[in-house]
């Protein structure tokens, strides 16, 4: 067993974790994530401060849902890309997306994190785990940068000051010939609102970056390709919402969700090309 003390923003991954090891529970997961539930069972935390509720690890659930189809279709259509998953914590996405073998993939987040995740997870060929806080850009130096790249930022860009985000993905569109940016975003209001965010307040993290809008990314070098909103993604109307099978509890909450601006546009997830 591990044990891990982790605090603020290292802590979210943890309540992440948990969320997709509470989804894999469900009679019908969203996303399925064994490898989650496995990884559990290697860490001495007591996830229950975290606060998960089944309600939230649908949410958590879901949102990975979108990003690894996202992912999927791009390394469908580039099978020789570059693939910087920032801020992975302890998420399985690489061996859920199991890439195709000539996609070079890099998890990034903080020392301690990828320290974490070496004791617990796997090798893989072309695969590789960067500690680093995000924001030092000399990491940058270490990915090669003559291949298309996705760059995936789940649950991460909130945590940045916006200053420091916005050099890290202006930098990031300028050093490669093309590519794509997945990441999801919460506004400004949703920051605002972070004592009220049960995954902020049980790991004492500070949210920062509010991003209302993602053409707010245009200035950076980013074009926007899609964009969902909170209740975008729990419709069961949209395609995206009819797959996941959302329990009853969940639908009502976004169907009312649906109908409160401030609410709706609380969490987006974006898609952007470079
Ligand atoms: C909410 S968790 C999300 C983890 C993972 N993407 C997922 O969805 O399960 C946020 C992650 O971002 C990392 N993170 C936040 N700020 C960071 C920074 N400045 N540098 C490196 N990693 C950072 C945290 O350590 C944590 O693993």
């Amino acid at each position: 067993m591990e044990k891990v003390t982790f605090t603020e923003e290292k802590a979210t991954m943890l309540a992440t974790l948990y969320s997709k090891a509470v989804d894999n529970r469900l009679a019908n997961p969203i996303l399925g994530d064994q490898a989650a539930e496995d990884a559990l069972e290697h860490i001495d935390y007591d996830f229950e401060k975290l606060g998960v509720t089944t309600a939230s690890a649908e949410g958590i659930a879901a949102r990975a849902k979108v990003i690894d189809d996202w992912a999927a279709e791009y390394l469908h259509d580039h099978p020789n890309a570059i693939v910087l998953h920032m801020g992975c914590g302890m998420d399985s996405r690489v061996f859920r997306l199991d890439p195709p073998p000539a996609v070079q993939w890099f998890d990034i987040d903080y020392p301690e994190v990828i320290d974490l995740r070496t004791r617990i997870y796997p090798q893989r060929a072309n695969y590789q785990l960067i500690g680093t806080p995000i924001t030092d850009l000399a990491w940058l130096d270490r990915i090669p940068s003559d291949r298309p790249a996705l760059i995936v930022a789940e649950g991460l860009l909130v945590y940045l000051k916006p200053e420091a985000g916005g050099e890290l993905l202006r930098q990031l569109a300028r050093r490669f010939p093309s590519g794509e940016l997945i990441a999801d975003m919460l506004s400004r209001f949703g920051v605002k609102l972070q004592k009220a965010t049960p995954i902020a307040r049980n790991t004492g993290s500070t949210l920062h970056w509010g991003i209302d809008d993602p053409t707010e990314l245009d200035q950076l070098g980013y074009h926007t390709t899609a964009c969902l909103d909170a209740a975008d993604w729990f419709d069961p109307r949209t395609p995206e919402g009819q797959n996941f099978g959302f329990s009853r509890s969940v639908r009502l909450q976004f169907a009312m969700t649906r109908y409160i601006p401030g609410l709706r546009r609380l969490a987006k997830i974006g898609r952007w090309s470079f």
